[in-house]
């Protein structure tokens, strides 16, 4: 690609009305994409091997100008449906329904293939709409077992949402909830009490400080660990991964003794659905425990 044809290529998308209308989410975040890992990539790439580099530096700093204005366009959406979320009435269907408006209709599980984490653009507008802030840094080592913080792709917690057929009876748990996005999402969607626990204390003030900004009452975050929380009054628990082996061990055999008093249910993400599959007490419901990134579905065998 030489310069004239990364000129044309900018030129392109600066000239496309569309992507200025808010509603197309998917093609700015792709416009977006191809700004940022084509065209200022290979910008930077000649850069290194070009002695007079005036040109290709104005070049740079026109697709940096044409990727703001569309940042902004989405900063802006983000920004009016934050303030609907605060003023309570963007919950249940409408919020579901705002989703479809911007990045389509979900289907169940998406179309990634189910070896593979995969994010897509719902996970963009998701991170956009209630991750307002730059995630902060850890401040506790974790022990060997303990996963690091990864989020749960969006389109596994849709799903989730629509499998676990939650009401406002239910309190849903999620074991490891890092920034909090996925009660803070299951909340939204269903009015359910949403909870997070949280080893690192960082990430559950981070998670804390964006459900008051949003003004949602029905979250909450403790930070503690998984092996000495209180989930006595749990009915639906979510771990996309948060632990491994014998700490895994330790907070199932929690939930085993929370299943001795009523029945609950069990969704899992990741490594550690396998692990889930082997216990007797649980029952496997639509077949996925072979599929790490498929969504695991347990309830309690009676
Ligand atoms: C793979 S991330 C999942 C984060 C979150 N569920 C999401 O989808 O966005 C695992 C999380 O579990 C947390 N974690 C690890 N060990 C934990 C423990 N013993 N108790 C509570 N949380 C723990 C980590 O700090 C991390 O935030």
């Amino acid at each position: 690609m030489d310069i004239s044809e990364i000129r044309l290529d900018i030129e392109a998308i600066e000239q496309n009305a569309a992507l200025s209308e808010e509603t197309n989410f998917n093609s700015r975040a792709d416009a977006i994409d191809n700004l940022e890992f084509n065209v200022i990539d290979r910008i930077e790439g000649l850069l290194h091997t070009i002695n007079r580099p005036d040109e290709l530096i104005a070049l740079k700093q026109y697709a940096d100008r044409v990727k703001r204005r569309l940042e902004d366009i989405n900063n802006n959406l983000f920004r009016r449906l934050r303030a609907d979320i605060q003023a309570g009435g963007c919950r249940g269907a409408v919020f579901k329904s705002l989703i479809d408006q911007y990045v389509g209709r979900v289907s169940s599980g998406g179309s990634q293939p189910p070896d593979e984490i995969g994010y897509d653009s719902l996970d963009l507008f998701i991170n956009g709409l209630l991750l307002s802030q730059a995630a902060p840094t850890e401040t506790k080592d974790r022990e060997p077992e303990m996963v690091y913080y990864q989020q749960t792709p969006a389109r596994i917690i849709l799903e989730l949402v629509e499998k676990a057929h939650l009401t406002e009876k239910d309190i849903f748990y999620d074991v490891g909830s890092g920034l909090g996005q996925v009660p803070i999402l299951v909340h939204l969607l269903t009015g359910a009490t949403a909870k997070g626990v949280e080893f690192e204390p960082a990430y559950s003030d981070y998670a804390r400080e964006s459900a008051v900004d949003l003004n949602l009452s029905g979250v909450e975050f403790i930070n503690t660990d998984a092996r000495t929380a209180d989930f006595s009054d749990g009915t639906v628990f979510f771990m996309y991964t948060p632990f491994a082996g014998r700490l895994l061990q330790a907070v199932l055999d929690k939930l085993l003794a929370e299943s001795q008093q009523r029945v609950i249910k069990l969704f899992s993400y990741g490594p550690c659905t396998p692990q889930l599959a082997r216990q007797s007490w649980l029952k496997s419901i639509d077949q996925n425990e072979a599929h790490l990134y498929k969504l695991g579905v347990f309830t309690t065998l009676l």
